[in-house]
């Protein structure tokens, strides 16, 4: 190991070993950094293999290591070149989508968004839609994938499935649109840890408060987002300034009420909140009619009433 002569804190971006690990055959050889007592010091591989260090490292508790930022432009072409294959498994398809997703997660929260970070969370919600639209049924495939998967990634896929469904039962559905509501599904909760998800599912489920920080992760995301207008819509980026607002104005972060909710916001909101309670119910079907009485109840009233006739409408068929 060798010690670096200075902080460099703003060259260094944060990843998770176990997601380095995943895409080894990818990483294999990259600077990589770990920090000690407050300095970063750059692994020496030796005559040793990448991913024995990094296994090593993990035994040792470590879960964090740093590599450059200029390196991230060539892992990120590698990963959209293995999510792009077009001979991938469907089960390869939905590990390697959920892996690309968490390294993203660690590349947009510190590096802001760029095109390449764009194109490949299109990819992800192209393959894992694929997936779930090539599958016999919704059934099926949660069956395939539910024990894979982490709940937050489904709940991601889920929720991009049945707002394209939704949407296409309005005139002014186009492709364009259901692609800007699916990159909100992947972005709208970039920025959160476990724990956060954790304790979002505990406000959701049983009314426990959350942080303010944990209110403001909209806001947060809007700010990466919004310095990239030229490659992120407008569209996306308010629906994720209002994926947690509720029509009776006890939501977050504004608060707001009535007018002021877009309608394809509507649309995101009604059915994350549909995929939230199936969640909550171990993705048991059969209680989709008390599920819709459940969404009814907190997202009646005059701006979401189209949503939810429409959400219906795709529940019932
Ligand atoms: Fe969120």
């Amino acid at each position: 190991m060798s010690e670096n002569d200075e902080n460099k804190t703003n060259d260094l971006i944060k990843i998770k070993i176990g997601h380095l690990i995943k895409f080894a055959h990818n990483f294999q050889g990259i600077e990589v950094h770990v920090l000690v007592s407050g300095k970063f010091i750059k692994m020496n591989y030796g005559n040793e293999q990448f991913v024995d260090i990094l296994k090593k490292l993990q035994e040792k508790k470590l879960e964090e290591v740093y590599i450059n930022q200029v390196d991230c432009k060539r892992i990120m072409a590698e990963i959209q070149q293995v999510i792009s294959s077009k001979s991938a498994t469907d089960q390869n398809k939905m590990q390697s989508s959920e892996n690309s997703l968490e390294i993203m997660k660690a590349f947009v929260t510190q590096m802001g968004v760029t095109k390449e970070a764009i194109d490949i969370l299109n990819t992800i919600n192209k393959n894992t839609l694929g997936v779930l639209q090539h599958s016999q049924n919704l059934m099926d495939w949660i069956k395939r994938f539910k024990t894979q998967c982490s709940d937050e990634f489904l709940k991601s896929i889920l929720t991009s499935y049945l707002c394209c469904r939704i949407i296409d039962q309005f005139p002014w559905s186009s492709t364009s649109i259901k692609e800007k509501s699916c990159l909100a599904s992947v972005l709208c909760d970039i920025n959160l840890s476990k724990e956060d998800f954790a304790a979002l599912k505990d406000y959701e489920e049983n009314g426990t408060q959350i942080s303010d920080k944990l209110k403001q992760h909209p806001l947060e995301i809007i700010k990466i987002l919004s310095a990239r207008k030229d490659i992120v819509s407008s569209e996306t980026i308010v629906i994720i300034e209002q994926h947690h607002e509720r029509p009776d104005g006890s939501g977050f972060p504004y608060g707001i009420q009535g007018p002021r909710f877009n309608q394809l916001s509507t649309i995101f909101i009604v059915s994350q909140q549909f995929i939230n309670q199936l969640v909550k119910c171990n993705f048991d079907y059969q209680q989709r009619k008390t599920i819709l009485e459940t969404v009814y109840e907190v997202y009646r009233g005059k701006n979401f009433d189209k949503a939810i006739s429409a959400l219906v409408t795709v529940v019932n068929n």
